[in-house]
């Protein structure tokens, strides 16, 4: 794993865009794995200001996959990840809705939702880069803590603590749906890249058992400690509970000029 402290939100968003933008320049139909909720909003803002300006590539033939979904909401909810997705990511990136899917919440069809996420996954070829944010409690993705290290998308419920934490995007914790279809860790880890992004003091502790604690169902985002590509971005706040965190940034500023992230 490479972790990569940074100062602040705006140099973790940079260089996630940087990093996804290198995938989609080697790879015009790359696969994209997208993380909601706010840590990556100024990331997707870097990539949307780039595009804008004419300097990203070209989005026409990216896939994109997002990673979990609320059930429950009604179709078209704007706090459904589907339309959060499009709206604050590829819609202002020209990526057809066509081309960017997610876990389907239909009531009828759930007990099967999972099987075929899992499916139109391995089918696009798998993902190239997951972007990725950590809950205060060490979730990743809606994989709360407990969450088998192996699983695959499927229904899960989400804490008390995860739905305060999403209250703000509703008008009470009372609207935050209970429960979720999610990709699995075992999903998750299938990805080629990890890019985890973590800013602020509230992600701090989650961060430092993530990464320097042991691998544990307890701390669902320890399961980047088994990937072969996982990096993780975070800005000083985050990383403030990191014990090798100088270590980490020597690492980064010695980094040979020929080995990308
Ligand atoms: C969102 C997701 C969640 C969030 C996590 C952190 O698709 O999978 O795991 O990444 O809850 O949320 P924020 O970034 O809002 O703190």
């Amino acid at each position: 794993m490479e972790v990569v402290p940074l100062a602040d939100a705006d140099e973790v968003a940079a260089l996630a865009a940087d990093v996804v933008e290198a995938v989609v320049r080697a790879r015009p139909d790359a696969v994209l794995g997208l993380a909601t909720g706010s840590t990556p909003l100024p990331a997707y803002g870097e990539l949307i200001r780039r595009h804008r300006a004419g300097t990203g590539p070209s989005y026409d033939a990216v896939r994109c996959f997002t990673l979990d979904e609320y059930v429950g909401l009604p179709p078209g909810h704007p706090e459904s990840y589907r339309a959060t997705i499009a709206r604050e990511l590829t819609d202002p990136l020209g990526i057809l809705p066509e081309r960017v899917h997610g876990p389907d919440p239909a009531p009828d069809a759930l007990p099967t939702a999972g099987a075929r996420y899992e499916e139109a996954v391995a089918a696009a070829g798998g993902v190239d880069v997951q972007v990725l944010g950590i809950g205060s409690d060490g979730h990743l993705a809606f994989n709360e803590p407990g969450s088998s290290l192996a699983s695959a998308t499927r229904i899960k419920t989400l804490t008390d603590e995860t739905r305060r934490d999403n209250a703000r995007f509703f008008g009470s914790v009372d609207e935050v749906p209970r429960h979720v279809l999610t990709q699995g860790l075992g999903t998750i880890l299938r990805a080629r890249h990890l890019l985890l992004l973590a800013t602020g003091a509230g992600k701090a502790a989650a961060l430092a058992a993530a990464v320097e604690g042991p691998l544990t169902a307890s701390c669902p985002a320890s399961v980047l400690q088994l990937h072969p590509h996982a990096t993780v971005l975070c800005d000083a706040e985050a990383a403030a509970g990191l014990a090798r965190r100088a270590h980490y940034r020597e690492v980064y500023e010695a980094k040979p000029a020929w080995q990308p992230l």
